[in-house]
């Protein structure tokens, strides 16, 4: 005990002495002097929220000839029975990986129960979909195309027909010694997913650039650690990372009103446990501002009704106007730019176009 109030002591006093002799005026701006400076002005949330959430990486390394191989098949009609839809169809990469619907719609119009979810950033979902029956994008991949309401095909049929088409079959045998099969195609789509990582300003100041963040942004980045959205919506996704009830502290479905659906009942449709009914993956918040409608059945239709239902529901908060207004434009900083070869190349443009009608001026 002495002994170390003793250190103590000696410590500051020599903490103060370094710094008595060491003026600051004196002193060349360095990062080493000034560093501690920066740090302090940084608010306790703001240095919290930078270690409940982490940046995405700037560069993913995936096998390049796959995940093209991976991209062509996400966009090609012909994993559906009647060749009218692609995975894109429904998670249209170029617009946040969604559909925009509130509901999504398979083949021969079939309305679905359920609201798509992103497929960018798609692998920190702990499990796939919002009821996590899937482990990973390799079976997820399965799904869609068998399902009578989605693509309605078979694996079978998706393999005879890439079979015919000789690209394919070139592309499939220079990354995969067995060729074209089932596993492949899906490993081939898996990879292409897993190359759909996109890190935006958000993670410039997760890495620690303390300006990367502004004005309402900044604000809303206290607010989003402070009122306790991480509590749900933290690491590297911003969620995908756990199961929660929807309706933690309110009830959702009565506010929203109208017959609760088999997909309401969320993860209960897998485990068929009580306390699993309305629990739901919590979603990913990457690219957020781009994948609406949002919630599984898609009742919020502008992000600030999320935002303000998820303060109610969630953390029984009325979030005013101007905290909603800023937790959105948080949210619009977990959006970033696409990787190279994440799209398809631009369809070639009609030869001979007759020349545009000359645009009538405005009145
Ligand atoms: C008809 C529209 C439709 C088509 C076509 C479609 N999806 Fe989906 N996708 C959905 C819907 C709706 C969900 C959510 C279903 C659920 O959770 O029950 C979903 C979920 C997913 C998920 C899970 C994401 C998450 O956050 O859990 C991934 C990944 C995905 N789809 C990839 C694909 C791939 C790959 C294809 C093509 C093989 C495809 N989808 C075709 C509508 C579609
Ligand atoms: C108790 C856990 C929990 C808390 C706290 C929480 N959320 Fe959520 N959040 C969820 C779940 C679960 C969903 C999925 C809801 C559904 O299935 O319809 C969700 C969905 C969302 C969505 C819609 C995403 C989409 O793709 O549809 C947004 C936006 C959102 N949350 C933002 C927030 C904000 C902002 C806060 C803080 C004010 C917050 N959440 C607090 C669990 C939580």
């Amino acid at each position: 005990m002495r002994l170390r109030s003793v250190f103590t002591v000696f410590a500051l006093v020599s903490a103060q002495s370094l710094t008595a002799c060491k003026d600051p005026r004196e002193l060349p701006p360095t990062t080493e002097y000034w560093e501690p400076v920066a740090a302090s002005a940084v608010p306790a949330e703001l240095r919290r929220l930078r270690t409940v959430l982490q940046p995405l990486p700037e560069h993913v390394d995936v096998d390049a000839a796959k995940a093209s191989l991976g991209q062509r098949l996400f966009h090609d009609t012909v994993l559906s029975a009647d060749n009218t839809l692609s995975c894109a169809s429904c998670h249209d990469v170029a617009h946040g990986g969604v559909d925009g619907h509130r509901t999504s719609t398979g083949i021969r119009g079939q309305v679905g129960p359920i609201n798509a979810p992103t497929v960018l950033n798609a692998r920190y979902n702990v499990l796939q979909f919002w009821d996590g029956r899937a482990a990973n994008l390799r079976e997820q991949a399965a799904g869609p195309v068998a399902n009578p309401a989605e693509m309605g095909s078979t694996w079978p049929a998706v393999v005879a027909a890439l079979g015919r088409n000789p690209a394919y079959v070139t592309a499939f045998a220079a990354s995969y010694h067995d060729g074209i099969t089932a596993d492949n195609a899906r490993d081939a789509i898996a990879t292409y997913e897993e190359s759909l990582v996109t890190p935006g300003v958000a993670d410039r100041f997760l890495r620690g650039d303390d300006t990367a963040l502004d004005g309402d942004a900044r604000e809303g980045a206290r607010l989003f650690e402070s009122v306790g959205c991480t509590s749900c919506h933290n690491g590297i996704g911003v969620g995908g990372g756990s199961f929660q009830r929807l309706g933690a502290v309110r009830d959702y479905f009565a506010l929203r009103g109208g017959a609760r659906t088999a997909a309401d009942d969320g993860r209960f449709n897998v485990t068929h446990q009580a306390s699993d009914r309305s629990v739901f993956k919590v979603p990913l918040l990457r690219n957020v501002a781009e994948t609406g409608p949002w919630f599984h059945d898609g009742w919020a239709r502008t992000l600030d009704d999320a935002v303000r239902t998820m303060g109610a529901v969630q953390l029984g908060r009325d979030l005013d106007a101007t905290q909603v207004r800023q937790l959105v434009a948080f949210l619009r900083t977990l959006s970033g730019p696409l990787p190279a070869g994440a799209l398809p190349p631009a369809a070639p443009a009609p030869a001979a176009a007759a020349p545009a009608a000359p645009v009538p001026p405005h009145a």
